[in-house]
C-alpha cells in the first residue's frame, strides 16, 4: 500500500492511476490538505459519479457529502456543539450513562460462556456506537445495548454496512452500466432511504415531545439545536442521519482494535489501568476532565488510529487551479485520494511502523512528522465529529479497564484489518473478559 492514488472517476472518466513516488506521499498530503485560500475544501468533483447518483436520492445531501456554501453553513452550526471542547465536555454524563450499559451487555455476554469469551465484539460495539452518538444526537436512548434490539436497529446498522460496502462498488461503475445491472445502485439506494427514514423517524418523535412538552428547553441535544436553526426539516433529517451513520463504525472499529491490541499487550493494558484508577482517585466513573488527565489513554488512541485508520484514505478536489507536488502537476479538478494508511506505517516517519507501541507518543519521542498519521483528517473540512469520538472511547476504554482484564482468545489467530470502504477487521475479533 506504498503509493498514492490520484484517480479520475467516470464520467468525467479518462480514469487514470497514478502511482506516486513514496517520497511524495506525506509531502502530497501536506500540499493538498494545506490549500490556503479554499474557503470550502470538497472531496468530490461537481461531476463525479457518487455526486450524481446522490442527486437521485429523495432527501438533501448533508454535511459530509454538500459543498460549497450549502456545507459551510451547516458545519458551521454544527462547530460550535461539536469542536468547542466546553461543549463537547457536558456530553460526559449522558454517554457514561451508555458505557454503563455497554458493560451490563460485556457482563451478560461473557457469562453466556465458560471462559469469559465474547466473540465478535466490533458487532457488539456497532450498537454502543449507534447509542452512543444518538445520545448526543437526541438526548435519549434508542435501545441498542437492551437485552432485546430494535429490529430497526439492526437494520439500520445492516444498511450502513451494505452502503460502505456498495459505496466503492457504485462509485467505480460507469452511470451506463448502472442501468444494465441495476441491483449494486438500486440496494445503495435502499440502504440510504432506510437511513433516512431512521433519522427522520428519530428527529421527528424527539420534535413532538418538545412540542408535547410545550418547554423552551435550552439547547442541550444536537438534534434540537438543529431543528431551531431555520434549516428546512428535510435539511435537519438528513444532517442527523449522516452524523449518526458517522458514529457507528468508527467508534467500533477503533474500541475493537483496541482492545484487541491491549488484549494482546497486557503491560501496556496494566500501565493505562493504573493510571486510570490513579486519575480517578477512587471514583468509578470519569468525566470528561478526568480523562483530559490521561495522556497514555490518549497515546493508545492515537497509536490505535495509526495502525489501523478506520477511514483509511480521504480525497480532496482542488478546483482552483492546477497544483505541482514534487514533480507531478496534478490537474484542476482532478480527485486526489491521500492513502493515510500506508503513510502511517511508513518506516520512514515510524520506528516499527507495525508494532503497537503507544509511548512513540509520549515525551521526547513524540516528534513525528505532523502529516504522517492524521486519521481524523487535517483543516477545516477534518472530522467534525473527533472531540466526540475521543471522549466517547476514552469513558468506554476507562470503565472496561476498570471492571475486566481483557485477554485474548486462547484459540484465535492474529486479525488483520480489511477495507470495505472504512477499514475493519478482517475476521472476527474474540476477546475474553475476566471479571477484576
Ligand atoms: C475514531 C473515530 C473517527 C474517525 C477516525 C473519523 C475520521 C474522519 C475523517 C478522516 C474524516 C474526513 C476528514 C477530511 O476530509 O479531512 C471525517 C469526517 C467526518 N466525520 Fe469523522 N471520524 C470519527 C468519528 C466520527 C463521529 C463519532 C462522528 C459524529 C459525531 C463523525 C462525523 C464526521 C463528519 C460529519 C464528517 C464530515 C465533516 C465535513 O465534511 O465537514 N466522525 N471523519
Amino acid at each position: 500500500m506504498g503509493f498514492l492514488h490520484l484517480l479520475w472517476f467516470p464520467p468525467t472518466v479518462q480514469s487514470h492511476l497514478l502511482q506516486v513516488n513514496y517520497s511524495y506521499s506525506v509531502c502530497m498530503c501536506m500540499a493538498v490538505l494545506q490549500r490556503i485560500g479554499v474557503p470550502t475544501p470538497s472531496r468530490l468533483t461537481k461531476v463525479s459519479v457518487r455526486t450524481c447518483l446522490i442527486a437521485e436520492l429523495p432527501f438533501s445531501i448533508s454535511i459530509i457529502c454538500s459543498e460549497g456554501e450549502e456545507w459551510q453553513c451547516v458545519r458551521s452550526l454544527l462547530g460550535k456543539h461539536m469542536l468547542r471542547p466546553r461543549a463537547v465536555e457536558t456530553y460526559d454524563v449522558v454517554l457514561n450513562g451508555v458505557v454503563s450499559d455497554l458493560l451490563a451487555k460485556l457482563q451478560l455476554r461473557r457469562r453466556q460462556s465458560a471462559s469469559g469469551l465474547v466473540t465478535d465484539i466490533a458487532d457488539e460495539f456497532y450498537r454502543f456506537g449507534l447509542e452512543g452518538i444518538s445520545s448526543v444526537l437526541f438526548e435519549s436512548r434508542i435501545g441498542c445495548l437492551e437485552p432485546h434490539i430494535p429490529p430497526e436497529t439492526d437494520r439500520f446498522i445492516q444498511s450502513i454496512n451494505t452502503m460502505f460496502i456498495l459505496t466503492l462498488l457504485t462509485m467505480a461503475m460507469p452511470g451506463w452500466l448502472h442501468r444494465i445491472f441495476s441491483k449494486p445502485w438500486d440496494t445503495f439506494c435502499q440502504c440510504w432511504d432506510y437511513m433516512f427514514q431512521f433519522g427522520e423517524h428519530y428527529t421527528q418523535i424527539l420534535h413532538q415531545e418538545d412540542i408535547d412538552t410545550g418547554e423552551e428547553v435550552e439547547g442541550r441535544y444536537l438534534t434540537y439545536f438543529l431543528s431551531r436553526q431555520g434549516l428546512p426539516m428535510k435539511t435537519v433529517y438528513s444532517n442527523v442521519t449522516e452524523l449518526l451513520l458517522a458514529g457507528v463504525d468508527t467508534i467500533s472499529s477503533t474500541l475493537s482494535w483496541s482492545l484487541y491490541e491491549l488484549s494482546r499487550h497486557p503491560e501496556v493494558q496494566n500501565a493505562l489501568r493504573g493510571e486510570v484508577l490513579t486519575v480517578l482517585k477512587g471514583e468509578k466513573t470519569p468525566r470528561a476532565t478526568d480523562v483530559a488527565k490521561m495522556p497514555l489513554m490518549k497515546a493508545v488512541v492515537k497509536e490505535v488510529l495509526r495502525l489501523y485508520p478506520v477511514i483509511p484514505a480521504n480525497a480532496r478536489v482542488i478546483a482552483e487551479k492546477d497544483i505541482q507536488v514534487g514533480d507531478y502537476i496534478i490537474p484542476k479538478n482532478t480527485l486526489i485520494t491521500l492513502c493515510h494508511y500506508a503513510t502511517s506505517r511508513d518506516r520512514r516517519y515510524f520506528s516499527d511502523p507495525d508494532k503497537f507501541l503507544p509511548r512513540r507518543w509520549l515525551g521526547q519521542e513524540q516528534s513525528h512528522h505532523p502529516y504522517a498519521s492524521v486519521p481524523f483528517g487535517v483543516g477545516k473540512r477534518s472530522c467534525i465529529g473527533r472531540r466526540i469520538a475521543q471522549l466517547e472511547l476514552y469513558l468506554a476504554l476507562a470503565r472496561i479497564l476498570i471492571h475486566f482484564e481483557v485477554k485474548p482468545d486462547p484459540q484465535g489467530e492474529a486479525v488483520c484489518p480489511m477495507t470495505r470502504t472504512l477499514l475493519v477487521p478482517k475476521s472476527p475479533i474474540n476477546l475474553q473478559f475476566i471479571e477484576r
